[in-house]
């Protein structure tokens, strides 16, 4: 096969997947990129599989095979849980990604604080209750102990919304019969782990890993809460910034000595090698840091800041870590910073307007310093309307986390004819 003029598929629709197409369209090996499912802002970089949802993997395999395509890179989480990666590994066809075994460190938070107890990861302490009974049980008594709060937690994959964090023993006993009863967060919700509230900096931190060796892309840090200061509900991330410049060369090497490296030698002692992109979520605690999640993939909307701030052959990264030879393509950090802002519907997280115009796509800047990254948007006619709850990012770049904030905010609209949604959702407290 010659390394020109490569087919490469993405799996996913979002900012994230948008921002892998732009990072990607730059590599000099890259011939043609298709995106399944894609939106009215990959449609200019890529082919936009519509009718193939990202879960359809006897879909996307088949594209695979018959379109010859040489790379296929997974961008969210359920296509992994439900086996992607083994289905492209069996029909011999490249991927970057975990296996199914292997991603089970996201897709079950009981298999994952059982697997850092086992490695020595630093996490909160946990409690698997057996049922709702059992939960409501342990929460009564737990009170005087976790005095900060109580977390409850979805064991499954809940399209990043089922965390919630309780100041009190109430509303963590709604939170469980939310989730185990009602079902509030779907089939995630079934079994739940109850985690002491951790009260500390939030950093997000990329590994690449190729089964043994990885790489590391800049840190960087989301803004979960919709509200400004970090008031109201979980969502799937409002902003982001990096590099998240409150992590010193001490706790970095904390970070890799600690949790990255056991992480990667332990789920390799356990028979399941991991490949592909881990994603830990940390909270710095007395100077320590602390695993509250481990994702098997790219942030979003992480990625959106991180792809930016490096100087690699992405498609090349990302083959030579699937081959288990990282370390021959260097990610080489960029200077600078990188701040990204979401733009989301009216109503988002829990029941976001769908078919609502995004205004004044043609303006944004065209500086090289403002990118802007489409997530649920679709081409209706000569306008683009929003398909999802986050709609688009708008990325800005500059010497400072402070110039990458203006030059970002520049290019959020309502006050000033940039981008923007009727009544949209957005921070305006992202890197600040
Ligand atoms: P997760 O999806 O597990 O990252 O959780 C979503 C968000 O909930 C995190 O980014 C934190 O802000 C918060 N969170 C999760 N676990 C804890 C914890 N043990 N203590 C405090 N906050 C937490
Ligand atoms: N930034 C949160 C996530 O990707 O899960």
């Amino acid at each position: 096969m010659s390394v020109e003029n490569q087919k490469v598929l993405v799996v996913g629709d979002g900012a994230r997947e948008s921002a892998m197409v732009w990072k990607l369209a730059k590599s000099p090996s890259v011939g043609k990129i298709f995106i399944a499912p894609g939106n009215a802002g990959t449609a200019k970089l890529a082919t936009n599989l519509e009718d193939v949802g990202p879960e359809d993997i006897d879909s996307l395999i088949n594209f695979a095979e018959d379109n010859d395509i040489d790379f296929t890179v997974v961008g969210p989480d359920k296509p992994l849980a439900l086996g992607i990666v083994d289905t492209f590994n069996e029909a011999e066809r490249k991927i970057y990604g975990p296996t199914q075994e292997a991603s089970q460190i996201e897709w079950s938070k009981i298999w994952a604080s059982e697997f850092m107890h086992r490695h020595n990861i630093p996490h909160p302490q946990t409690i698997i209750p057996k049922d709702l009974e059992d939960a409501e049980s342990k929460i009564l008594g737990l009170s005087h102990l976790w005095t900060n709060g109580v977390v409850v937690k979805a064991d499954g994959l809940t399209d990043g919304k089922g965390v919630v964090v309780c100041d009190d023993t109430l509303s963590a006993t709604n939170a469980v019969h939310e989730m185990m009863m009602d079902r509030k967060y779907g089939p995630g919700g079934k079994k739940i782990i109850l985690q002491e509230r951790l009260i500390g900096q939030e950093v997000s931190v990329m590994a690449i890993v190729d089964g043994n060796d990885y790489q590391l892309l800049p840190l960087a840090q989301d803004y979960k809460r919709l509200r400004k200061g970090d008031q109201g509900p979980n969502t799937g991330g409002m902003g982001s910034f990096a590099p998240a410049h409150f992590i010193n060369k001490r706790l970095l090497e904390e970070i890799q000595r600690g949790v990255i490296e056991p992480f990667i030698s332990g789920i390799k002692s356990e028979g399941r090698p991991f490949k592909g992109t881990l994603y830990s979520g940390l909270m710095i605690v007395d100077n320590e840091p602390v695993v509250i999640e481990f994702n098997a993939r790219f942030g979003d909307p992480e990625t959106q800041v991180q792809l930016p701030l490096i100087d690699v052959d992405f498609l090349s990264l990302l083959t030579a870590t699937s081959a288990g030879h990282t370390h021959r393509v260097p990610i080489i950090e960029k200077k600078g910073a990188a701040v990204c802002v979401v733009l989301a519907a009216p109503g988002y997280p829990e029941n976001p307007q769908k078919g609502l115009i995004v205004h004044n796509l043609e303006k944004v800047s065209r500086k090289e310093e403002v990118l802007i990254f489409h997530a649920g948007t679709r081409v209706d006619g000569r306008k683009v309307v929003n398909t999802g709850g986050r709609v688009l990012n708008i990325v800005g770049l500059g010497k400072t986390v402070d110039e990458a904030r203006k030059n970002a905010y520049e290019n959020v609209g309502e006050e000033n004819e940039a981008p923007y949604l009727y009544h949209m959702e957005v921070r305006r407290d992202i890197g600040v």
